[in-house]
């Protein structure tokens, strides 16, 4: 007789598995399934990858992909599986230690999480930045994907309050206190990333980082700050700045600068 743990594992968090864990322990059973169920946000199919992922370390849990009636089967507690829904909003860091990695890169997540932090608008924003930022990497031969990834992310604690963006600014980045309000989300987001969503990949943190002041000094940190500007929900004329990225980056970084600090601290320039 198998004992088979089953869950949505939407996706699998840490606190699930040491649960399962302790459970083979206290059943004094040595081998144990892991069930992933139909329903889910995530795709099936991703799930079990992530639970064959997360379960890889461990010599006696396994994976199946079918129940039968001979099997003792065990429902994950309710209670426990509240936490994938916070996983799915950006804290990876309560995911199962193994997948962490996986999760901030895989579309679906970064989707979810831009969709519970931001509003409608600014998720298709968002999105739209992705996109935007992604084209102009292909385009100069970049880092395509880490683009993709920046554009999702940038302003995933925009919707934070001042107040909340303060408390971060003043642990982590005291020295950009004096600047508006409105720059400090670049600075939170960047935080975010690194302690929230596991993301420790310097080049998209930096990307993030200087998205809104338009200081950073890479390709990379110009394409962000650039698509950020100009992607195509942007309600104003793009076309000349268009113009400009699709010859040089670094001229068209140094265009929108220049445009953009005439009313950063003025009119509602939305950075
Ligand atoms: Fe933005
Ligand atoms: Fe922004």
């Amino acid at each position: 007789m198998r004992l088979v743990i089953q869950g949505s594992f939407d996706p699998i968090t840490q606190k699930e598995l040491e649960w399962i864990r302790k459970e083979q322990k206290k059943q004094g059973i040595r081998d144990v399934w892991l069930y992933v169920k139909e329903q889910g946000v995530l795709e099936k199919h991703l799930r079990q990858t992530l639970v064959q992922r997360a379960a890889a370390p461990y010599r006696h849990m396994h994976v199946t992909l079918h129940t039968d009636e001979k099997d003792c089967i065990c429902q994950i507690p309710a209670d426990l599986a509240e936490e994938e829904a916070m996983v799915r909003s950006g804290i990876i860091r309560l995911a199962a230690r193994g997948i962490r990695n996986m999760l901030w890169k895989e579309t679906a997540v970064l989707e979810a999480s831009v969709h519970a932090r931001c509003t409608a608008h600014r998720a298709s924003h968002s999105l739209s930045v992705a996109k935007t930022a992604a084209y102009f990497a292909r385009r100069f031969g970049l880092d395509e994907e880490r683009m993709r990834i920046a554009g999702y992310v940038h302003d995933i604690t925009k919707k934070q309050s001042d107040e909340e963006n303060r408390r971060v600014m003043e642990v982590w980045y005291p020295q950009y206190l004096s600047e508006s309000p409105k720059v400090w989300h670049s600075f939170t987001a960047e935080v975010f990333l690194r302690q929230e969503m596991c993301c420790y990949d310097s080049v998209i943190r930096n990307a993030v980082k200087h998205h809104t002041l338009g200081d950073g000094r890479s390709d990379h940190d110009r394409i962000l700050y650039i698509a950020d500007k100009i992607e195509p929900t942007r309600p104003y004329s793009i076309e000349e700045e268009w113009k400009i990225a699709e010859r040089s980056l670094k001229e068209a970084a140094a265009f929108i600068y220049e445009e953009t600090r005439q009313f950063i601290d003025t009119e509602e320039t939305n950075v």
